[in-house]
């Protein structure tokens, strides 16, 4: 449904004496959302995530490259092509973007205006959108009057006007509270449920990607560096940026005295200390304590959680495995064997 081939963007900023500088935004980004896909892109400030969806509407230029949305490649059409083509995109912000001096059914009705549609034919179509966004009570009043989950509300019907295959979400829950951003949401999940419509959101919150996303990209400094079904990418991810943002979501960091500890030389002497991460049939089995009585080596658990991922459920733990190296080798190669994702963090000095 969305299709990036090779899509670059270079900014060109002009310093104060004429003198020029060039940004480049965006780097060789390929990239295929299918229709029907919830699809995240994730990223520190300033990697790029906005000129990436606003490259998908032509709202920037790429410097390079091509983008097609449900089958028709757009950076080769005419102005009045590129129009009509819009119409397919849909688009919502952070801020909402919504006209100030115009009514919560005047602002849906906007883009059918624009479109020449008639009066009652607008009415039709605006009225079903705004009870969609739960909005129905509230068609005659200002943006003033209502609150930010709601002026996004009134946002996503007017994305929605025009009847849409595909809606860009830029950040568009950044500027809510946790439990608004929750509705938002699940407005969001519901309108690509009832709508078949395709999402492409961007945010740097792993909270939005967990609950409605099928698939995550990772960008970063302008390029797509990881890309993978959500479960997958909160099991084990491949990047160590991608580990970053994980274990920021998580909070699942080794205790600061731990990290200290954590520097030794692997030899006789020494245990590791590992990153478990395991989802599915190993979460039910009692891998710790067969890992006591097959391999004998002791486990000692310095944090564990355990979280629902879409209709996964991921465990995670930071343990340290006590026993000789050749025995705790073999512990690594068994919770590997049974599809457990290991990740050594570091060696501990032994006590005894
Ligand atoms: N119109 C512009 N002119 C020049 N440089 C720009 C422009 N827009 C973005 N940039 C630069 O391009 C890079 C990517 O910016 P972009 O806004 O896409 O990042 P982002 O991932 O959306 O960041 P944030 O999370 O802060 O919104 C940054 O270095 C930024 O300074
Ligand atoms: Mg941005």
């Amino acid at each position: 449904m969305i299709r990036l081939h090779n899509v670059s963007k270079t900014y060109a900023l002009k310093g104060r004496r004429g003198s020029a500088r060039t940004v480049q935004a965006l780097k060789n980004i390929d990239f295929h959302v299918p229709a029907g896909q919830v699809h995240g892109v994730i990223g520190l400030s300033g990697a790029g995530k906005s000129t990436l969806i606003r490259c998908i509407n032509l709202l920037e230029r790429p410097t390079t490259g091509s983008v097609s949305v449900d089958g028709q490649e757009l950076t080769g059409l005419s102005r009045q092509a590129l129009n009509q083509a819009r119409h397919r995109i849909g688009m919502i912000f952070q801020h909402f973007n919504l006209l100030t001096n115009r009514t919560v059914f005047a602002n849906v009705a906007l883009p059918l205006e624009l479109m020449g549609m008639q009066r009652a034919e607008i009415r039709e179509r605006v009225t079903p959108l705004l009870e969609l966004v739960g909005l129905a009570d509230k068609t005659r009043q200002y943006p003033a009057q209502l609150s930010g989950g709601q002026k996004q509300r009134v946002a996503i019907a007017r994305a929605l006007a025009s009847r849409p295959k595909v809606l860009l979400c830029d950040e568009a829950t950044s500027a809510l509270d946790p439990q608004t951003t929750g509705s938002i949401l699940a407005l969001l999940r519901d309108i690509n449920h009832k709508l078949g419509l395709t999402i492409l959101l961007i945010t740097h919150e792993m909270e939005v990607v967990k609950s409605i996303c099928h698939r995550v990209s990772l960008i970063s400094d302008g390029e797509l560096v990881e890309e993978a079904d959500v479960g997958d990418f909160f099991t084990a991810p491949r990047t160590q940026l991608g580990r970053e943002f994980l274990n920021d979501f998580l909070q699942l960091e080794p205790p600061r005295a731990l990290f200290e500890r954590l520097k030794a030389t692997p030899g006789e002497r020494t245990h590791p200390v590992v990153r478990l991460a395991f989802s599915g049939d190993a979460v039910s089995t009692p891998l710790i304590s067969r890992l006591a009585r097959e391999c004998g080596v002791d486990v000692s658990i310095l944090q564990a959680k355990v979280e629902s991922i879409q209709e996964r459920t991921l465990g995670l733990m930071i343990a340290e495995l006590m026993g000789p190296p050749a025995k705790t080798r073999e512990a690594i190669d068994y919770l590997e064997a049974h599809d457990l994702h290991v990740e050594v963090l570091g060696h501990v000095q032994r006590d005894d």
